[in-house]
C-alpha cells in the first residue's frame, strides 16, 4: 500500500518523515494543538482520521518504502497517543455509555443494545434501489476493512484465556476461511471486488473514503492494539456479528439485481449463514464468558458494542445523506471513472 495523500498537517507531516529512516518526530505536541471539542468533530476529521489510519497501519501490513522500524517509534508512538486521546474524547462524547445491570444476561443486554440501534437503513436501499455505480462505491467503502477482515479482532486473542478465548478462535477461524485461501472472508471480498471491477488491492480506495469510513476501521485498532480496550474490542466484535447476517443477506440481494452471480455474492451469502452462528458465540460465550470472568469489564463490553453501532450509524447516514443529494460518498467522484 502506498502511503495516502496528506489532508490536512497531521498527514502531511506523517507523510515526510515516515519516507525518512525512523528519527525522532518531535515532541507530541508537534502535532498541533486540538481542534475545539465541539460535538463529534474528531470523527469526521479528515487529517485525524488518516492520521490514526497511517499510524495503525504500520502494526497491520505497513506502507510500501516505509521503514518497518517505525512501527515502535517512541516518539511516533506518543504522537499516535495525542490522537487517540483525541479519537476517545470525541467517542465518549458521542456514544453514552451503556449501564450494565448485573442481573440481565450479557447476550440479552447486547441484544436490547442491537435492537434499540437506529439510523438510515442503508441495507435496504442498497436491496431494492442502489444502482451500480452506489453499489460500487459501498463495497469500495467497505474494503478499507473487509480486505483486513478479522485482523483487527484477532489481537484479542493472546490477551484471553479459556472459554471466551476459545470462541474467539472458532469465529477468527471461520473468518480466515478454516485455513483455506479460497474461503477466507477477505479473499471472497476480492471476488466481490473483481465483479464489480474495482481495484483489490490493499488499501486502494484509500485517498477515497471519508473520515467516517476510516473511524469504522479505527475504532478497531484502537480496541485492539490497546489491552485496557479488551473487553470493548469484544463487544465490538459482537455488535459486528449480531448486525451482520441481516444486512448480508441485503447486499446479496442488491446485488443480485445488479447482476452479480454466485460467486460475487458469495461473501454475502457467507455471512448470512455464518455470522447467525457468530453471533451466538460472540454473545454468550465470548462476551458473556468474559463478563462473568470479569464482571468489573462488563460495561466495557457494552461500551465497544454500543461504538460499533453509532459508528454504523455515522457512516450510513453519510452514504444515503450524500446519495439523497445526488453526490458521490467517496471523496472524488472521477477517480473511480479510471477503474470501470
Ligand atoms: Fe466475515
Ligand atoms: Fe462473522
Amino acid at each position: 500500500m502506498q502511503l495516502p495523500t496528506p489532508r490536512g498537517p497531521l498527514t502531511a507531516l506523517l507523510s515526510e518523515r515516515l519516507r525518512r529512516p525512523p528519527h525522532t518526530v518531535g515532541p507530541p505536541h508537534a502535532v498541533g494543538p486540538p481542534p475545539p471539542a465541539t460535538g463529534t468533530s474528531a470523527l469526521a476529521d479528515e487529517d485525524l482520521q488518516l492520521a490514526l489510519f497511517t499510524c495503525y497501519e504500520l502494526h497491520y501490513e505497513g506502507f510500501d518504502g516505509v521503514d518497518e522500524g517505525w512501527e515502535w517509534e517512541p516518539s511516533l508512538l506518543a504522537v499516535r497517543q495525542v490522537l487517540e486521546r483525541r479519537f476517545e474524547d470525541a467517542l465518549s462524547r458521542a456514544v453514552p455509555r451503556p449501564s450494565f445491570r448485573p442481573h440481565v444476561p450479557m447476550r440479552q443486554a447486547l441484544a436490547e443494545l442491537v435492537a434499540a440501534a437506529d439510523g438510515p437503513c442503508l441495507a435496504a436501499y442498497l436491496a431494492r434501489r442502489a444502482d451500480l455505480d452506489q453499489f460500487r462505491e459501498f463495497v469500495a467503502h467497505r474494503s478499507i476493512y473487509h480486505l483486513k477482515e478479522a485482523d483487527p479482532h484477532t489481537w484479542a486473542i493472546p490477551r484471553l484465556r479459556g472459554g471466551p478465548k476459545a470462541a474467539l478462535v472458532e469465529i477468527q477461524a471461520d473468518e480466515y476461511g478454516g485455513g483455506h485461501l479460497a474461503r477466507m472472508h477477505s479473499e471472497l471480498f476480492r471476488t466481490t471486488m473483481r465483479h464489480l471491477r474495482l481495484d483489490d488491492s490493499y488499501g486502494a480506495y484509500l485517498d477515497r473514503v471519508p473520515a467516517v469510513t476510516l473511524a469504522v476501521s479505527n475504532v478497531m485498532s484502537l480496541f485492539g492494539l490497546h489491552r485496557r480496550h479488551l473487553g470493548a474490542l469484544l463487544g465490538h466484535l459482537a455488535a459486528f456479528e449480531m448486525t451482520s447476517s441481516f444486512p448480508n443477506e441485503q447486499y446479496g440481494r442488491g446485488l443480485r439485481r445488479l447482476g452479480g452471480d454466485d460467486m460475487a455474492r458469495r461473501f454475502y451469502d457467507e455471512h448470512v449463514q455464518a455470522d447467525a452462528v457468530h453471533e451466538q458465540i460472540a454473545a454468550h460465550d465470548m462476551c458473556g464468558g468474559f463478563a462473568s470472568r470479569f464482571p468489573s469489564r462488563a460495561g466495557e463490553v457494552l461500551y465497544g458494542a454500543a461504538c460499533a453501532l453509532t459508528l454504523d450509524r455515522l457512516f450510513a447516514e453519510h452514504v444515503m445523506g450524500r446519495w439523497r443529494r445526488g453526490a458521490s460518498s467517496l471523496l472524488e467522484v472521477d477517480v473511480m471513472a479510471g477503474t470501470r
